[in-house]
């Protein structure tokens, strides 16, 4: 495994601390266990073993894919800027020719499905029909995507494509950034943000048209969206709603929503070879580099497109892509590699929808995002690892965790149909066609079945819509997720007995955030100390890992952390530290390149704290500042109560509700304090190798049945491990 390898190599140079080497081997650890499907009977693959194509039995084909209208001629994938050409190239795309029909299906019909292939031009054509036809003239054209690079990406090219700047007539608007003015009529938002825009407008009476996009990917935000728009249907006859689809389900969207009508676009696809490795992969992230680069060796131009499970892993592939095409020399082409993941920067995103040049090859290497959200023009080849990270949820013990797992069919046939889009394809699935067929289920299980309903049930509570059994789930969560969400915003002070919305309640549901988070803020109040509690709630919102770590400079940048750290005051006062350090030398950029920190997220950070400190005006909280630093821990405490876990006699932690073994992640700053805290708080816990937990603040005892009472008893802090409780 690379991971592993780049460990041998540090160790060997004598370079890595202890902390370097758990990380590293911890990450060798998750390519590997994540493996359920893939690893099989596999021999290992040592780190540099050539990779033989097709005809060397790694792959093999297996079936090819058939469009419906398949075409055969080249399409030319040059792309001028210019908003006359932009315009021509929306001709050819397949909604076009059926433009005025769908206009017709809108106006004589207040629902509509419309079901259309990835790339069709859904997403970027129908709110511009709309906008065209005059819609735009009684209300705005809003349009919601699962996922938040998609809403900004497509929102600056539909704003191209008008020849408008971005932020004016088209806009989006996505959690913490708002990029829409007075004037702006076609908006793309996540399905989040519309869902929170009904706690401001309950008829979205600003609307004329609402387009549900990506239905198929049934985020938890889109299914309870589903219910809402349907209500307000009802009795806003005015307003126009369309559901908008790339799979061929569409019944069950059709059913749901009164037996609308269904408007399909009829696809436009080239074939697509599917090749199949004969034995599982050992390690995808090595199996997918080595594909690439055998592709680009050997094979016709046409871009290649590889799907991974998140960012770290993105990060890792390019980096190695760069250091083994250094070595190729001049008799092969260049090889551009364009990341793409939620995080990326804006101006880089840009980046991957740029004409590949004369001789050269793209190499695009996507989260999910490519999946459906985003299409990417010039894709011949499509690199399938066969994973992608998916959110879990235990409501037995309330737990949620992120897990590499195996994409379904549905998504895998998708991943395949990227590269067929502009002239006939071929996909490399490295799994095998007996995984394919055998132990991929279907489909995804749709979000709301698999996750934590506490944020959600708040802005439900907040709509009104108290009896959460009967609402018109389009699939309904298991009851038991119901309940549990209930249980802890009871528990938290946001509902009463009877479940009903306190003031407490109400005053969290005006942060975007989870629940946990919104009540340590509105519990700083009592502990006067917001302006710090909004730091610290900033810097969690925006990640893990605010530190960066050259491979050459680790014990430098270990230790620029670790200064955060003086006094062992735990990770989330750290935070706060390196916050207000910041804050100090006036958000100096210079100061972040000292201090190994990435000052984009700190950015990011400070952005999100402006706009936590305009909430807190919202619900009426004063901004004090507290050098109190057990005050503030008691503030964090009154929304992570239940995140408690003390130590027991073997040096692990366990959780003290829903008893659970777990550990402090090696990255906290009190992963290696002796002697070890026995009483612990944390934000959240990370599935990995082991459960462990991330952001990790020592607490007394006493705070939980101080703060928590109704929640925890005296048996619960009493000992049971050995030690003495300290009360
Ligand atoms: O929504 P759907 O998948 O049906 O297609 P779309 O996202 O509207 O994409 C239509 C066309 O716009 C494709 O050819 C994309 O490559 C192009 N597009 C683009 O160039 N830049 C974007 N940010 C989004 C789409
Ligand atoms: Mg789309």
């Amino acid at each position: 495994s690379v991971a592993l390898q780049r460990y041998r190599d540090a160790t060997a140079a004598g370079k890595m601390n202890p902390l370097a080497e758990q990380e590293a081997w911890e990450e060798h650890q998750i390519g590997k266990a994540t493996l359920t499907f893939a690893s099989k009977n596999k021999k290992q693959i040592s780190g540099d073993h050539q990779f033989v194509f097709e005809d060397q039995i790694d792959f093999i084909k297996a079936s090819v894919m058939d469009g419906e209208n398949t075409i055969d001629d080249e399409e030319s994938t040059e792309r001028e800027k210019s908003t006359a050409a932009l315009e021509e190239e929306r001709k050819t795309l397949p909604i076009y020719p059926y433009r005025d029909e769908l206009l017709k299906a809108v106006h004589d019909h207040q629902i509509l499905i419309i079901v259309g292939e990835t790339g069709s031009g859904k997403t970027t054509q129908i709110p511009q029909y709309l906008h065209e036809a005059g819609y735009t003239m009684r209300g705005k054209v809003g349009c919601t995507q699962p996922r938040r690079v998609a809403a900004m990406s497509v929102a600056a090219r539909v704003s191209q494509e008008m020849g408008v700047k971005l932020g004016h007539e088209v806009g989006y608007s996505i959690r913490f950034e708002d990029c829409t003015s007075e004037k702006t009529l076609v908006k793309y938002m996540t399905d989040g943000m519309l869902l929170r825009e009904f706690l401001g407008d309950p008829e979205l009476a600003s609307y004329s048209v609402v387009m549900v996009d990506e239905a198929h990917e049934r985020t938890l935000s889109t299914d309870i969206l589903f219910g809402l728009v349907k209500d307000i249907a009802r009795f806003r006859l005015d307003l126009k709603l369309l559901i908008t689809s790339a799979t061929l389900d569409a019944e069950k969207f059709s059913d749901y929503f009164d037996s609308a009508p269904i408007f399909k676009i009829p696809g436009r696809r080239y074939p697509v070879d599917i090749h199949y490795t004969k034995a599982p992969e050992a390690d995808y992230l090595d199996a997918a580099i080595v594909s690439v680069l055998q592709i680009h060796a050997t094979k016709p131009c046409g871009d290649i497109l590889v799907f991974f499970t998140g960012q770290e892993e993105i990060e890792t592939a390019e980096e190695i892509l760069k250091h083994r095409t250094r070595g190729l020399g001049t008799k092969i082409a260049d090889l551009i590699i364009c990341p793409i993941y939620a995080n990326l920067p804006t101006e880089l995103q840009a980046k991957i929808f740029e004409p590949t040049p004369e001789g050269a090859r793209k190499v695009v290497l996507a989260t999910n995002i490519a999946e459906t959200s985003l299409t990417i023009d010039g894709i011949k080849y499509v690199i399938d690892p066969g994973f992608c990270k998916m959110k879990s949820y235990n409501p037995r013990i309330g737990m949620e965790s992120l897990l590499v797992a195996p994409i379904s069919k549905a998504s895998a046939n998708q991943r395949a149909g990227r590269s067929g889009r502009t002239g006939p394809g071929k996909c490399f699935r490295l799994y095998t066609a007996y995984s394919y067929h055998n132990e991929l289920e279907d489909n995804t299980l749709p979000e709301i079945q698999r996750t934590n309903l506490a944020s959600v049930v708040l802005t439900l509570k907040s709509l009104g819509i108290n009896d959460l059994l009967n609402f018109d789930f389009m699939d309904g969560p298991p009851c038991e997720a119901l309940l549990k969400a209930l249980e802890l915003l009871f528990a938290l002070g946001a509902l009463n007995k009877l479940g009903e919305l306190t003031k407490v309640g109400r005053r969290m549901a005006e942060f975007p955030l989870d629940p946990m988070l919104s009540k340590m803020i509105v519990a700083s109040e009592k502990y006067e100390c917001s302006d710090e509690i909004i730091s610290i709630a900033a810097m969690l919102s925006i990640g893990n890992s605010i530190f960066y770590c050259p491979k050459e400079k680790r014990v430098h940048a270990y230790n620029a952390r670790m200064n955060f750290h003086t006094g062992n005051v735990g990770d989330h006062i750290a935070l706060l530290k390196v916050y207000n350090s910041w804050k100090e030398t006036n958000y100096s950029t210079q100061w972040c390149y000292e201090n190994y920190i990435q000052v984009r997220k700190m950015k990011r950070a400070r952005d999100v704290r402006d706009q936590l400190e305009g909430l807190l005006k919202r619900v009426e909280i004063e901004v004090t500042s507290s050098p109190n630093v057990e005050a503030i821990k008691k503030a964090i405490t009154s929304g992570f109560f239940p995140h408690s876990a003390r130590l027991q006699k073997n040096g692990c932690y366990r959780t003290v509700k829903h008893p659970q073994i777990v550990h402090i992640h090696p990255s906290s700053g009190l992963a290696q304090v002796i002697p070890t805290p026995r009483w612990v708080l944390y934000h959240e816990l990370a599935l990995t190798t082991k459960e462990y937990m991330r952001q990790v603040t020592e607490l007394k005892p006493k705070w939980l049945l101080e703060i928590a009472p109704h929640y925890y008893q005296l048996k619960d802090v009493d000992d049971r491990s050995g030690f003495p409780t300290i009360l």
